[in-house]
Order: structure tokens, then sequence, then C-alpha cells
């Protein structure tokens, strides 16, 4: 039996199973078989997803919310079915708290405009920590900008890990929102999420928790987690591009003016005077992403009918692998090293630039992504500007990953 065939991750279903749900993967690249290493980017599809999508373009086509004829019945069912699912997942209290976005990133636009905007003075501060992707950067430097309020932020030591001293002593009473990632996309730390919430809120802070690189590996419950926001991409969960999730604790986001003016987010209109509609919807302007929200209720089916313990371990495996296979190649040195990460790896080699390094991958069949990865300043303090990533999925094995240490090898005989 090859290692393949004995990982497991979904009851009776191996992980070469699993692999036959993502058709995608079956190519050859460059006359190799593909070995996807870029799931931090983006995930592949399976194949309920794709026909979830083409099911509504083929049969139930219509706008949401506004006719009263059959297919428009059908499509605001299954985007407000979509919504349900979303809720389930997290754990939110209500669906009123689930509010479509085009990703992680507009999702932490609407809270810094609608919520910091109207709330925030000058010299109020706003806490991130350096692990942070530029979508948890920019919008508050923005938001400093518009209101006089100062972004601070937490360093990580050595391994990559938050320093939990320095955190513990930025938060004070100045302190009005904590802007935490979960998972960091760069180096794979795990953040002690719940932990960190606890310390903000217990300093009076909200909470905002950027989740986009942790709902495929962690488990998340915002309501044990106690955050005010938690934002995600479907399409780092097997869902597709540009639908997203904000979950707002419901007293807050009613609170919240909208963002966004215009069609589906208001109850009457006239020129003297607008009334909102209810949440969610207040905050959803326009016509949706309803493909994308019918696709994401078919990727979180798919994902939460796996064996979660059994993704875990094999994540594990993958994690192991990839460090055990890199470890003693000369010259290669992995940025981060924390004790508890998602199966990410992020490295350099001493004399060989990253750009050559991912071309040389792909021509043997090998995707991974090169660069700053949108975290400038978390390489920053590691003294790099760009690393290689590999980062894994419920799909990837331990023979790819073998075969990726191996040709991460034979690139730098080439290279040097
Ligand atoms: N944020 C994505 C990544 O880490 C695009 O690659």
């Amino acid at each position: 039996m090859t290692a393949c065939a004995q990982q497991t991750a979904a009851p009776g279903k191996s992980i070469a199973q699993l692999r036959a749900d993502f058709p995608i993967l079956a190519q050859r690249v460059h006359n190799h078989p593909l070995v996807y290493l870029d799931n931090a980017a983006t995930t592949q599809k399976p194949q309920v997803v794709i026909d979830a999508i083409a099911d509504y373009y083929t049969y139930d086509n219509a706008n949401v919310h506004r006719g009263i004829h059959t297919l428009s019945e059908r499509a605001t069912a299954a985007y407000e079915g979509a919504r349900e699912k979303v809720r389930a997942f997290l754990n939110a209290a209500s669906t009123a708290e689930i509010i479509y976005t085009r990703g992680t990133t507009e999702a932490i636009n609407l809270v810094a405009q609608s919520w910091g905007r109207n709330q925030l003075q000058a010299g109020d501060e706003i806490l991130i920590t350096a692990l942070e992707h530029h979508a948890n950067i920019v919008p508050w430097q923005l938001l400093c900008q518009q209101t006089g309020a100062v972004l601070k932020v937490a360093p990580v030591l050595e391994d990559g890990t938050l320093d939990p001293a320095a955190f513990a002593e930025l938060l004070g009473p100045r302190t009005r929102l904590a802007a935490l990632v979960h998972v960091s996309n760069a180096l794979g730390t795990i953040n002690p999420i719940a932990d960190m919430v606890a310390q903000a809120k217990a300093a009076g802070a909200l909470v905002l928790v950027d989740g986009a690189q942790a709902v495929a590996h962690e488990p998340v419950d915002v309501s044990a987690l106690g955050c005010d926001f938690y934002a995600f991409s479907g399409h780092k969960i097997y869902a597709p591009t540009g639908i997203g999730i904000l979950y707002g604790r419901e007293a807050l986001l009613d609170e919240m003016p909208p963002w966004q003016g215009g069609g589906d987010m208001i109850r009457t209109v006239s020129f003297e005077h607008t009334e909102y509609a209810d949440l969610p919807w207040k905050f959803e302007a326009g016509t949706p992403h309803i493909a994308g929200a019918i696709g994401l209720g078919a990727a979180l089916d798919y994902f939460r009918a796996l064996d979660q313990a059994a993704l875990a371990a094999h994540e594990q495996s993958l994690l192991a692998a990839l460090t055990g296979g890199l470890t003693g190649i000369p010259g290669l040195r992995i940025i981060g090293t924390a004790p508890n990460k998602v199966a990410v790896v992020s490295f350099v080699i001493e004399g060989a630039h990253q750009a050559d390094i991912g071309k040389l991958l792909d021509s043997l069949g090998i995707a991974v992504r090169v660069g700053h990865h949108c975290a400038m300043p978390a390489l920053k303090r590691f003294g790099v500007t760009g690393t290689v990533r590999a980062s894994c999925a419920l799909y990837n094995t331990v023979e790819e990953i073998e075969r990726f240490a191996g040709a991460v090898t034979r690139v730098r005989e080439m290279l040097l």
C-alpha cells in the first residue's frame, strides 16, 4: 500500500479518494503530475462546488429578493440557505450576523469604515500584530489617517510566535479595537486566538479576527471565541473567489451605519430620507454574488462532512513531512518555526532568488507562491523581502511533499 492510500481524512474515504473530488488535480503540468502547494493563495474546488454553481446558472439564475417569479424565489432560497450554512459553520447566534462580502479584505474595510470611522477619535488605538496580511494593516492605516487614531503593532518572536508579554503590554485603556490574525498566511503560525480575544476584551477593546487562513485548518466557533467580528474568504475553503463573510455581533451591527448605499439595503427611499433594511441586508448593497454564495454553501457542506480530527492529523503529517523534507538542504532557512503551525512552510535558500526557485519548481509541475505573500512587514521582521511558500490543503499527500522536497534539492543544485 502506498503512503498516499494509507492517509485518510473522511470516514471511509482515503486521501486518494478525496483527491478524485477535485478534478483539476488530475492534470499534468509541463509533463509532470501537478503538485498544487499554493493553497494559502487559493484552494481548488471539489466537483460538488463546481456543480452547484453550474446548476444555479443552468436552472435557477435570477436576481434575489426582488422577484415574485419562480426562478427568483429559487435563487433567493438558495442564497439565503447558504447564509444559514455559514451561520452553522461559525456557530453564530443568528443569520442576521452573517454578511456576505467579496472576501476578507472587503469585510475588514467594512468594519473600518462603518464602525471605525464613526467611533474612533484622535488618540484612540488600534492594536494589530506583526504577522498581519496587508488586508489587516492598510484599512487601519487609512482609518488612522481619517480619524487621528494610532496603530500599534504587537511584535513576534524569533520563531514566528506572537510575543505574549508585548501583546499584553500594548493592550491599554486607549485600545478601542484589536484586529488579530488567527493563522499567519506567510509563516503558518497559529495564534492563541482564544486567549488573545479574552485579553483584548478584558482590556475593553472590540476584537476583529482575520480568519482567512484559519477556516480551512482550525475549528472556528465565534460564540465560544467571543470576538466581535470574524472575517474570512470563501476561496480559502474550497469555495469560489469573490465571496466572503463578515460575522459581526448583532448588537454592534445594529448600531453601525451602512457602508455602501444602493439597492437591496433599504426599506424605503425618498429624496428626503432613507430607511435601511434589517440586518444583514443593510450591509449588502446591490446585486450580490449569488452564485458565489451558493458555491460557498456547497463548499461548507462538503468540508463539514469530513472527519475533522482525521483532517487535523493529516495536516500535521504534511507539516512534519514538509519540515523534515526541507531541513538539512544546504543553505535553506525556514522562516517561521512556531510550535503551533498549519501545514505552511516558508523558506529562503542562500544565493538563490525565490522567483527562480518558483519558476524551476513550476517546470517540474509544482505550484508554490514566491514573494512577499502580501505580508511585507512580517517578512521584514526576519530580514527577508520574499520567500518560497508551500501551503497544503486536505488533498495533498505525503508523497507529493516528498516529491516537492526532492525537487527543491534539485532546483538548488541547478541554481548554485
Ligand atoms: N492572501 C493570499 C496568500 O497568502 C493571497 O497567498
